[in-house]
Protein backbone atom coordinates (compact mmCIF):
# COMPACT_ATOMS: atom_id res chain seq x y z
CA UNK A 1 0.00 0.00 0.00
CA UNK A 2 0.90 3.66 -0.19
CA UNK A 3 3.52 4.97 2.19
CA UNK A 4 0.79 7.41 4.14
CA UNK A 5 -1.92 4.58 4.10
CA UNK A 6 -1.48 2.93 7.70
CA UNK A 7 -1.26 6.81 9.64
CA UNK A 8 -4.12 7.52 11.31
CA UNK A 9 -6.76 10.29 9.89
CA UNK A 10 -4.96 10.62 6.61
CA UNK A 11 -7.42 11.59 3.65
CA UNK A 12 -10.46 11.40 6.25
CA UNK A 13 -13.71 13.50 5.29
CA UNK A 14 -13.59 14.64 8.84
CA UNK A 15 -10.97 17.12 7.43
CA UNK A 16 -12.89 19.45 5.50
CA UNK A 17 -14.30 21.73 8.29
CA UNK A 18 -10.43 21.83 9.33
CA UNK A 19 -8.54 25.10 9.95
CA UNK A 20 -5.64 25.65 7.80
CA UNK A 21 -1.89 25.46 9.18
CA UNK A 22 0.14 28.30 7.76
CA UNK A 23 3.64 27.57 6.83
CA UNK A 24 5.62 30.87 6.67
CA UNK A 25 9.18 31.12 5.03
CA UNK A 26 10.90 30.75 2.08
CA UNK A 27 9.69 29.47 -1.86
CA UNK A 28 12.71 29.07 -4.05
CA UNK A 29 13.00 26.96 -7.37
CA UNK A 30 15.46 23.56 -6.99
CA UNK A 31 17.19 22.79 -9.73
CA UNK A 32 18.03 19.52 -9.33
CA UNK A 33 21.35 17.23 -10.71
CA UNK A 34 20.95 13.49 -10.01
CA UNK A 35 25.00 12.35 -10.44
CA UNK A 36 25.77 8.92 -10.01
CA UNK A 37 28.59 9.82 -7.69
CA UNK A 38 29.36 13.75 -6.38
CA UNK A 39 31.73 15.16 -8.82
CA UNK A 40 35.77 15.97 -8.72
CA UNK A 41 36.46 19.69 -8.32
CA UNK A 42 36.28 21.38 -11.86
CA UNK A 43 35.73 17.65 -13.72
CA UNK A 44 33.59 17.70 -16.32
CA UNK A 45 30.07 15.29 -15.38
CA UNK A 46 26.94 14.18 -17.26
CA UNK A 47 24.13 14.02 -15.10
CA UNK A 48 21.57 11.05 -14.87
CA UNK A 49 18.78 12.76 -14.40
CA UNK A 50 17.64 16.25 -13.69
CA UNK A 51 14.32 18.01 -12.43
CA UNK A 52 12.76 21.40 -11.57
CA UNK A 53 11.06 21.30 -8.67
CA UNK A 54 9.13 24.07 -6.15
CA UNK A 55 11.23 24.64 -2.56
CA UNK A 56 12.13 26.50 0.26
CA UNK A 57 11.45 24.90 4.14
CA UNK A 58 7.98 26.53 4.35
CA UNK A 59 7.23 25.57 0.72
CA UNK A 60 7.87 21.90 0.96
CA UNK A 61 6.38 21.42 4.44
CA UNK A 62 3.18 22.56 2.34
CA UNK A 63 3.85 19.56 -0.05
CA UNK A 64 3.76 17.34 2.58
CA UNK A 65 1.19 18.82 4.92
CA UNK A 66 -1.39 18.66 1.59
CA UNK A 67 -0.21 15.06 1.08
CA UNK A 68 -1.06 14.52 4.24
CA UNK A 69 -4.71 15.72 3.77
CA UNK A 70 -4.05 18.72 5.65
CA UNK A 71 -5.44 22.28 4.55
CA UNK A 72 -2.26 24.30 4.32
CA UNK A 73 -1.10 27.67 3.42
CA UNK A 74 1.97 28.81 2.03
CA UNK A 75 2.88 32.61 3.20
CA UNK A 76 6.06 33.83 1.90
CA UNK A 77 7.33 37.02 -0.94
CA UNK A 78 7.31 35.77 -4.85
CA UNK A 79 8.59 37.55 -7.78
CA UNK A 80 6.84 38.34 -10.69
CA UNK A 81 9.66 37.80 -13.15
CA UNK A 82 10.79 34.23 -14.23
CA UNK A 83 9.68 31.15 -12.83
CA UNK A 84 6.19 32.36 -11.47
CA UNK A 85 4.64 29.91 -13.30
CA UNK A 86 6.35 27.39 -12.72
CA UNK A 87 6.11 28.08 -9.03
CA UNK A 88 2.05 28.93 -8.53
CA UNK A 89 0.84 26.01 -10.82
CA UNK A 90 3.01 23.51 -8.42
CA UNK A 91 1.39 25.14 -5.38
CA UNK A 92 -1.70 24.44 -7.21
CA UNK A 93 -1.30 21.33 -8.47
CA UNK A 94 -0.62 20.83 -4.74
CA UNK A 95 -3.36 22.06 -3.66
CA UNK A 96 -1.33 24.40 -1.32
CA UNK A 97 -3.42 27.70 -0.75
CA UNK A 98 -1.10 30.93 -1.79
CA UNK A 99 -3.57 33.95 -1.75
CA UNK A 100 -1.56 35.92 0.86
CA UNK A 101 1.98 35.83 -0.95
CA UNK A 102 3.04 39.40 -1.55
CA UNK A 103 4.39 39.58 -5.50
CA UNK A 104 7.71 41.66 -5.99
CA UNK A 105 8.68 43.04 -9.47
CA UNK A 106 12.29 43.80 -10.64
CA UNK A 107 13.87 40.71 -8.61
CA UNK A 108 14.56 37.29 -9.19
CA UNK A 109 13.50 34.44 -8.02
CA UNK A 110 15.46 32.64 -5.33
CA UNK A 111 17.41 29.59 -6.85
CA UNK A 112 19.06 26.07 -5.10
CA UNK A 113 21.38 24.59 -7.78
CA UNK A 114 21.37 21.14 -5.51
CA UNK A 115 23.85 17.93 -6.85
CA UNK A 116 21.77 14.94 -5.43
CA UNK A 117 23.99 11.61 -5.49
CA UNK A 118 22.49 8.54 -6.26
CA UNK A 119 25.64 6.29 -4.09
CA UNK A 120 25.38 8.21 -1.11
CA UNK A 121 21.66 10.32 -1.45
CA UNK A 122 23.63 13.56 -0.28
CA UNK A 123 22.27 16.62 -1.31
CA UNK A 124 25.01 19.41 -1.71
CA UNK A 125 23.01 22.78 -2.19
CA UNK A 126 24.55 25.93 -3.30
CA UNK A 127 21.81 28.50 -3.18
CA UNK A 128 20.81 31.86 -4.26
CA UNK A 129 18.65 34.82 -2.94
CA UNK A 130 19.75 37.67 -4.77
CA UNK A 131 17.32 40.82 -3.97
CA UNK A 132 13.31 39.36 -3.08
CA UNK A 133 12.38 41.03 -0.20
CA UNK A 134 10.93 39.00 3.15
CA UNK A 135 7.82 39.45 4.43
CA UNK A 136 7.16 41.75 6.37
CA UNK A 137 4.99 42.63 9.96
CA UNK A 138 3.22 44.82 7.95
CA UNK A 139 2.09 41.76 5.01
CA UNK A 140 1.35 39.47 8.03
CA UNK A 141 -0.49 41.84 9.90
CA UNK A 142 -3.13 41.72 6.93
CA UNK A 143 -4.10 38.07 7.23
CA UNK A 144 -7.31 36.66 9.06
CA UNK A 145 -5.99 34.69 11.69
CA UNK A 146 -8.96 32.93 12.21
CA UNK A 147 -9.10 31.05 9.35
CA UNK A 148 -6.26 29.04 11.02
CA UNK A 149 -5.12 26.42 13.42
CA UNK A 150 -1.52 26.60 13.29
CA UNK A 151 1.21 29.16 12.40
CA UNK A 152 4.64 27.39 11.24
CA UNK A 153 7.53 29.48 11.06
CA UNK A 154 10.73 29.19 9.31
CA UNK A 155 13.67 30.70 11.46
CA UNK A 156 14.59 33.62 9.19
CA UNK A 157 14.07 36.98 8.73
CA UNK A 158 14.24 37.39 12.55
CA UNK A 159 13.53 41.39 12.77
CA UNK A 160 10.33 41.18 11.23
CA UNK A 161 8.99 37.33 12.12
CA UNK A 162 10.20 38.76 15.69
CA UNK A 163 7.29 40.91 15.82
CA UNK A 164 4.96 38.77 13.70
CA UNK A 165 5.14 35.75 16.25
CA UNK A 166 4.22 38.69 19.13
CA UNK A 167 1.41 39.70 16.96
CA UNK A 168 0.14 36.00 17.04
CA UNK A 169 0.72 36.04 20.66
CA UNK A 170 -1.50 38.86 21.26
CA UNK A 171 -4.46 37.28 19.03
CA UNK A 172 -4.14 34.25 21.73
CA UNK A 173 -4.86 36.40 24.45
CA UNK A 174 -8.02 38.19 23.21
CA UNK A 175 -9.46 34.97 21.73
CA UNK A 176 -8.19 32.47 24.75
CA UNK A 177 -11.75 31.82 25.86
CA UNK A 178 -12.62 29.92 22.71
CA UNK A 179 -13.02 26.16 23.29
CA UNK A 180 -9.59 24.05 22.75
CA UNK A 181 -9.79 22.57 19.54
CA UNK A 182 -7.73 19.46 20.39
CA UNK A 183 -4.21 20.37 19.73
CA UNK A 184 -2.88 19.29 22.85
CA UNK A 185 -1.78 22.55 24.07
CA UNK A 186 -4.16 23.78 26.52
CA UNK A 187 -5.88 26.66 25.67
CA UNK A 188 -4.06 27.83 23.25
CA UNK A 189 -6.44 28.78 19.91
CA UNK A 190 -2.95 29.18 17.72
CA UNK A 191 -0.01 27.34 17.99
CA UNK A 192 3.58 28.66 17.12
CA UNK A 193 6.20 26.58 15.67
CA UNK A 194 9.12 27.29 14.86
CA UNK A 195 11.82 25.43 12.82
CA UNK A 196 15.55 26.72 12.96
CA UNK A 197 17.99 24.71 10.59
CA UNK A 198 20.41 26.79 9.12
CA UNK A 199 23.96 26.83 12.12
CA UNK A 200 23.08 30.97 12.31
CA UNK A 201 23.61 32.82 15.54
CA UNK A 202 20.84 35.29 14.63
CA UNK A 203 17.31 32.84 14.87
CA UNK A 204 18.66 32.20 18.31
CA UNK A 205 16.61 35.14 18.99
CA UNK A 206 13.39 33.31 18.16
CA UNK A 207 13.94 30.65 20.66
CA UNK A 208 12.06 31.74 23.41
CA UNK A 209 8.73 32.60 21.25
CA UNK A 210 8.11 28.88 20.36
CA UNK A 211 5.28 27.07 21.37
CA UNK A 212 7.25 24.00 19.64
CA UNK A 213 10.58 24.18 18.63
CA UNK A 214 12.07 22.23 15.73
CA UNK A 215 15.82 22.07 15.92
CA UNK A 216 17.94 20.75 13.20
CA UNK A 217 21.41 19.11 14.06
CA UNK A 218 23.42 21.36 12.00
CA UNK A 219 22.20 23.95 14.73
CA UNK A 220 22.55 21.51 17.88
CA UNK A 221 26.13 21.53 16.97
CA UNK A 222 26.35 25.36 16.60
CA UNK A 223 25.14 25.40 19.58
CA UNK A 224 27.78 22.49 20.66
CA UNK A 225 25.65 19.87 21.61
CA UNK A 226 26.95 16.07 20.23
CA UNK A 227 24.00 14.22 21.32
CA UNK A 228 19.80 14.65 20.76
CA UNK A 229 19.24 14.36 24.48
CA UNK A 230 21.94 17.21 24.86
CA UNK A 231 20.20 19.40 22.21
CA UNK A 232 17.03 19.12 24.21
CA UNK A 233 18.38 19.89 27.49
CA UNK A 234 20.52 23.00 25.91
CA UNK A 235 17.37 23.96 24.18
CA UNK A 236 15.04 23.99 27.46
CA UNK A 237 17.61 26.49 29.04
CA UNK A 238 16.06 29.40 26.47
CA UNK A 239 12.55 28.38 25.70
CA UNK A 240 9.37 28.73 27.14
CA UNK A 241 9.57 26.70 30.12
CA UNK A 242 6.10 24.54 28.26
CA UNK A 243 7.99 24.40 24.96
CA UNK A 244 7.88 21.14 22.63
CA UNK A 245 11.23 20.40 21.66
CA UNK A 246 11.67 18.44 18.59
CA UNK A 247 15.04 17.37 17.23
CA UNK A 248 16.11 14.99 14.47
CA UNK A 249 19.24 13.70 13.33
CA UNK A 250 19.12 12.02 10.54
CA UNK A 251 19.57 8.58 10.77
CA UNK A 252 20.33 8.91 14.06
CA UNK A 253 16.36 9.30 14.31
CA UNK A 254 14.23 12.31 16.54
CA UNK A 255 14.21 12.91 20.09
CA UNK A 256 11.91 14.89 21.81
CA UNK A 257 11.04 17.49 24.72
CA UNK A 258 7.51 17.13 26.23
CA UNK A 259 5.73 20.03 27.62
CA UNK A 260 6.23 18.79 30.87
CA UNK A 261 9.92 17.91 31.09
CA UNK A 262 9.87 13.93 29.65
CA UNK A 263 11.62 12.67 26.73
CA UNK A 264 10.56 10.38 23.79
CA UNK A 265 12.64 9.01 21.05
CA UNK A 266 11.97 7.22 17.67
CA UNK A 267 14.66 5.74 15.71
CA UNK A 268 15.16 6.59 11.85
CA UNK A 269 13.65 4.67 8.92
CA UNK A 270 15.63 4.10 6.46
CA UNK A 271 14.21 2.86 3.11
CA UNK A 272 16.36 -0.20 1.85
CA UNK A 273 18.06 2.41 -0.36
CA UNK A 274 18.38 6.26 0.47
CA UNK A 275 18.27 8.09 -3.32
CA UNK A 276 17.48 11.69 -2.64
CA UNK A 277 17.86 13.33 1.02
CA UNK A 278 16.93 16.71 -0.15
CA UNK A 279 14.24 17.84 2.16
CA UNK A 280 14.42 14.80 4.42
CA UNK A 281 13.72 17.40 7.54
CA UNK A 282 10.94 19.66 5.93
CA UNK A 283 9.49 16.44 5.30
CA UNK A 284 9.66 14.95 8.92
CA UNK A 285 8.92 18.65 10.30
CA UNK A 286 5.50 19.08 8.52
CA UNK A 287 4.33 14.99 9.35
CA UNK A 288 5.38 15.69 12.85
CA UNK A 289 3.32 18.84 12.97
CA UNK A 290 0.55 16.74 11.28
CA UNK A 291 0.58 14.49 14.09
CA UNK A 292 0.61 17.59 16.82
CA UNK A 293 -2.22 19.58 15.39
CA UNK A 294 -4.19 16.52 15.49
CA UNK A 295 -3.61 16.17 19.26
CA UNK A 296 -1.37 13.28 19.12
CA UNK A 297 0.84 11.89 21.65
CA UNK A 298 4.54 12.90 21.18
CA UNK A 299 5.87 9.79 20.99
CA UNK A 300 3.41 9.22 17.82
CA UNK A 301 3.76 12.75 16.15
CA UNK A 302 8.16 11.92 15.70
CA UNK A 303 7.44 8.42 14.51
CA UNK A 304 5.33 9.23 12.23
CA UNK A 305 7.31 12.08 10.95
CA UNK A 306 10.68 9.28 10.83
CA UNK A 307 8.56 6.73 9.01
CA UNK A 308 7.24 9.58 6.93
CA UNK A 309 10.44 11.22 6.04
CA UNK A 310 12.52 7.37 5.27
CA UNK A 311 9.89 6.66 2.96
CA UNK A 312 10.91 10.34 1.60
CA UNK A 313 14.74 9.44 1.18
CA UNK A 314 13.74 5.98 -0.68
CA UNK A 315 11.93 8.36 -3.78
CA UNK A 316 12.76 11.36 -5.42
CA UNK A 317 11.10 14.42 -4.92
CA UNK A 318 7.93 14.39 -2.78
CA UNK A 319 5.36 13.17 -5.35
CA UNK A 320 4.06 9.58 -4.25
CA UNK A 321 4.86 9.76 -0.93
CA UNK A 322 0.70 9.16 -0.71
C1 LIG B 1 15.40 21.83 1.51
C2 LIG B 1 15.35 23.25 1.00
C3 LIG B 1 15.42 23.31 -0.50
C4 LIG B 1 15.97 24.68 -0.72
C5 LIG B 1 16.89 24.90 0.45
C6 LIG B 1 16.86 26.29 0.97
O1 LIG B 1 15.26 21.80 2.90
O2 LIG B 1 14.20 23.92 1.45
O3 LIG B 1 14.19 23.03 -1.13
O4 LIG B 1 16.65 24.79 -1.92
O5 LIG B 1 16.48 23.99 1.45
O6 LIG B 1 17.77 26.44 2.02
Amino acid sequence: GSVLSHIPGVGSDSNLEEKKILCVGLACLDIIQVVKEFPEEDSDTRCISMRWQRGGNASNNCTVLSQLGVPCEFFGTLSKQQHLDFMMNDFKAHNINIDNCVYYDNCDTPISVVISSLTTGSRTIIHSNKNLPELTLEDFKKLDLSQYGWIHFEGRNVEEVTPMIEWVEMWNESHSSEQDRGYGLGHKPLPVSLEIEKPRAAAQDLIPMADVLFVSKDFAEFRGCTTMSETLRNLALDTKHNATIISAWGERGAMARAHDGTFVQSPAFPPNKVVDTLGAGDTFCATTLYGLSRGFSLQDCIFLGCQVAGAKVGIDGFVGLN
